[in-house]
């Protein structure tokens, strides 16, 4: 039966793996330069033909492909088969401009299907299992994404989609899940909604939780993990290379997300040079799509700063949590920073909980940094909530470097998400 255990592939030789990539990678070169205009032109202005594709570091020689060139084919301009063929269509949600389009073959769809099923099952999801899926449904990829490889796997799949909470917890006090899957923010305003309703966490049905389509550190798996008694795995993935489902953690490590690398090639590079990294160095990763018919991406740039890490729990690689997007870093008086810093000395107090925002003001030519966080119901002594506050702010200070006023406001003072939380206000003008 598919994906009961473990696909050969997940434990096959790295011989036998970078033999699997040799071959898909020359057929994904192909498949783009013959059906895709945009990377006709591109290899021809690189100077590179899929020819000269022969072994694995050659692709190397081929250029990036970027958010901005799917915005410059947009809608369908980097389809490689006609659209009819095409069953399925996502899009991103085009808040920062032009919405990025994406397209997928039935077989996409069982593919994607595959790494979906196979990535609940690394997290202890097994058929039967009855699954919660709180990921957005609907043009974003997480909800169909996880829906189509949870059903595959042959867990009942609950789909919820994202948002009214109180619901939320009344279908999971009544329905029983094992598994959960949502974004790590919106995990957090389900415990204060259990809370609220007078439930315990700890004592809920689930067993796992599966979450990504955002930054979130290890303090917040803690965070998650000792809220509900359960197990908290990272998923990643990003709708331009499939969707979720691209690498995914196991339970019995927690120790980074193994890449499905017979789907997916991974590289990081400097983001600056644009120069191929060694395993272990951090940098951006950059995905070649192996097996994609709708839409291949060759070195796509996924701005999404990681390193790549030898294999553990399976012979694919491993990639360290992501730290953030370099679009996210913030660069506040000279220092460079990213909210999942700031997140992780926040956890480490006792006091506060894991809803947070940092605000960036501007006063004359000074650039303010408040970060506004919120005490856990059982703080309420302002003097000890203010002294908490001055010691954050100098352990942040200490450890980040950066100057920054920190706020701790009563519980659900700060916009809640339902899917990807807004970390970062930027109110500084723009020049
Ligand atoms: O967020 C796909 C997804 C859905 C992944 C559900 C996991 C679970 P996009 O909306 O295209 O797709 O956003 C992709 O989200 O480039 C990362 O910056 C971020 N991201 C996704 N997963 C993680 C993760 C989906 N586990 C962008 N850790 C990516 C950190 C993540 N960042």
């Amino acid at each position: 039966m598919a994906n009961q255990g473990l696909d050969p592939i997940e434990t096959a030789s790295r011989d036998e793996i970078a033999a699997l990539q040799r071959t898909r990678i020359a057929w994904s070169l192909r498949h783009a330069y013959e059906n895709v205009p945009h990377y006709r032109a591109a290899f021809a202005a690189a100077g590179v033909h899929p020819d000269d594709f022969h072994d694995l570091p050659d692709l190397a020689k081929f250029p990036f492909t970027t958010k901005q060139d799917l915005r410059a084919n947009y809608p369908f301009g980097l389809f490689a088969v006609p659209r009819e063929q095409v069953a399925r269509i996502h899009a991103s949600s085009g808040t920062t401009g032009q919405p990025t389009v994406v397209g997928y073959t039935a077989r996409d769809l069982e593919t994607w299907a595959a790494v979906v099923a196979r990535s609940l099952y690394a997290a202890g999801a097994r058929r039967g299992m009855l699954l919660h899926n709180a990921y957005g449904y609907g043009l974003f990829t997480g909800g169909l994404g996880v829906h189509d490889g949870a059903h595959r796997l042959g867990c009942t799949v609950v789909p919820v989609s994202g948002g009214m909470t109180e619901r939320q917890v009344r279908l999971i006090a009544d329905f029983r899940p094992d598994i959960i899957t949502i974004t790590p923010s919106y995990m957090l305003s389900i415990l204060d909604e259990f809370h609220r309703q007078g439930l315990d966490p700890r004592a809920s049905s689930l067993k796992v939780g599966i979450f990504g389509a955002e930054p979130w550190t290890n303090a917040m798996r803690q965070e998650i993990e000792s809220g509900f008694a359960m197990d908290a795995v990272d998923i990643y993935g990003l709708s331009e290379v499939i969707g979720p489902g691209v690498a995914s953690e196991c339970v019995e490590t927690k120790d980074g997300p193994v890449i499905w690398e017979d789907h997916f090639y991974p590289e990081v590079i400097d983001p600056d040079t644009g120069a191929v990294l060694a395993e272990g160095e951090p940098g951006e990763l950059v995905f070649t799509t192996l097996t994609k018919e709708a839409m291949p991406v060759i070195r796509y740039r996924t701005r999404d700063l990681t390193r790549l890490l030898p294999g553990t729990a399976r012979s694919m690689r491993r990639m360290a949590k992501v730290t953030g997007r370099s679009d996210d870093m913030l660069i506040v008086r000279g220092v460079n920073l990213f909210p999942t810093q700031i997140e992780e000395h926040l956890l480490k107090s006792p006091l506060l909980t894991g809803h947070y925002q940092i605000v960036l003001t501007r006063t004359g030519r000074m650039d303010e940094v408040k970060i506004q966080v919120e005490a856990r119901p059982q703080f309420t002594d302002a003097a000890l909530l203010h002294a908490e506050a001055r010691t954050v702010a100098a352990r942040i200070k200490d450890t980040v470097g950066l100057t920054a006023v920190v706020a701790i406001e009563k519980e659900g003072t700060i916009e809640r998400s339902i899917g990807k939380a807004r970390r970062v206000i930027d109110l500084r003008p723009k020049d």
